[in-house]
């Protein structure tokens, strides 16, 4: 099975905006290796994708294509003698069954150290980004407060609690109470509160940051974005790492023009894209994984399962159903023939 783009989406995508076909099995040639996949990533940069607009990920999709997502799976066949049948990688493999790539593109897992979805999520790029977004873009520094929004979602989590490791005040902005509770029960953050969830935005905001905001993580945009500007203490840096609000829709919204607070705040905003910090991946990567096997960096992930499910589990994902990573399970983990 695979699904491909069937239309491009108009607001939220809808499932008749994927098509579920099959095709044979892929044989791999010279240096290429036969992937059966274990775990998809779903990621909310695939709708601008679909939208046909430039991604910074990855360049617009074509009606009829493949959609592509990262994934984790296990050699089924190799013709590239670094990879052999069982190894479990992770690589840009697509909504498929089976994918063939070429080795140079694949990362090889060790199974041993840390369950094999976390490639896709606290030890992949949610958890790459979080920790260079926040400590090296927003460059934070201990005591400060940090405001989170989109804090429930995959990166979310894990940029709260990067900066609780760091010893600052955290807070979270959140769609529900259920998921506020959770940030603050679960994962530690100071202070949380929701952004669509009656009450005023400003109010709630003034109440959870009693000492100003010095670094905020932006991951949603809006209205949340337009409130905590009005928060910012001197020398507050912003980290513009996602619009989600804003990506499904039709006509942009107009907005409050915040960008004079900057000026007697002394205040920055910086984009970034995480792949500009590739040659420091292993580097953070080692650092995120000494924290989650310490038990300072906990994990949560949901997943659907069934390649089939993966077309609702994603527009479910980009209204902001789900509690941290979300992810599809394609396939079953390989057994060695001899066990
Ligand atoms: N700059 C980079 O290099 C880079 C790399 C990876 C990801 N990103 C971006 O980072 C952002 C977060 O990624 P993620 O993997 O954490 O995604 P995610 O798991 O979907 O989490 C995003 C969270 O934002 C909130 N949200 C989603 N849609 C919303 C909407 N329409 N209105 C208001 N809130 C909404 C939801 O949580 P709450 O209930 O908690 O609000 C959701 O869980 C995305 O924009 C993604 O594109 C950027």
């Amino acid at each position: 099975m695979r699904i491909t783009l069937a239309a491009r989406p108009v607001g939220f995508p809808k499932v008749s905006d994927f098509e579920l076909g099959y095709a044979q099995r892929p044989t791999p040639k010279a240096r290429q290796v036969l992937v059966r996949l274990i775990y998809l990533s779903l990621d909310p940069w695939l709708r601008s994708s679909m939208g046909g607009q430039e991604s910074p990920h990855l360049p617009p999709i074509q009606l009829g294509e493949l959609l592509p997502a990262h994934a984790v799976g296990h050699v089924v066949k190799s013709e590239d003698p670094d990879f052999r049948e069982g190894d479990v990688v992770e690589g840009l493999l697509g909504w498929q069954e089976y994918a063939v790539v070429a080795g140079a593109e694949l990362r090889k897992l060790d199974p041993n150290l840390a369950p094999i979805s976390t490639a896709l999520g606290v030890l992949g790029m949610p958890g790459l980004t979080a920790y260079f977004g926040l400590l090296d873009v927003g460059d934070l520094q201990p005591g400060e407060t940090v405001l989170i929004s989109g804090a429930a979602g995959g990166v979310g989590m894990l940029a709260g609690q990067i900066a609780k490791i760091r010893n600052c005040r955290v807070v979270g902005a959140a769609t529900t109470e259920a998921r506020t509770s959770w940030l603050c029960d679960e994962l530690g953050f100071d202070a949380a509160f929701t952004t669509n969830n009656g009450g005023v935005l400003r109010d709630k905001l003034e109440a959870s940051c009693p000492d100003g905001v010095d670094v905020y993580f932006d991951n949603v945009g809006g209205e949340v974005t337009d409130e905590a500007m009005c928060l910012l203490n001197e020398k507050a840096r912003i980290v513009v790492c996602g619009q989600d609000s804003q990506d499904n829709l039709e006509k942009p919204e107009p907005g409050p023009r915040w960008l004079h607070r900057l000026i007697a705040k002394q205040a920055r905003i910086q984009g970034f894209v995480v792949s500009s910090y590739s040659r420091l991946f292993s580097e953070g990567r080692a650092q995120l994984a000494r924290w989650l096997h310490e038990g300072r960096l906990k994990n949560h992930e949901e997943v659907a399962q069934g390649l089939a499910t993966a077309p609702q589990a994603f527009i479910g994902m980009l209204q902001g159903k789900n509690l941290g990573k979300q992810l599809v399970q394609v396939g079953e983990r390989y057994r060695s023939p001899s066990l």
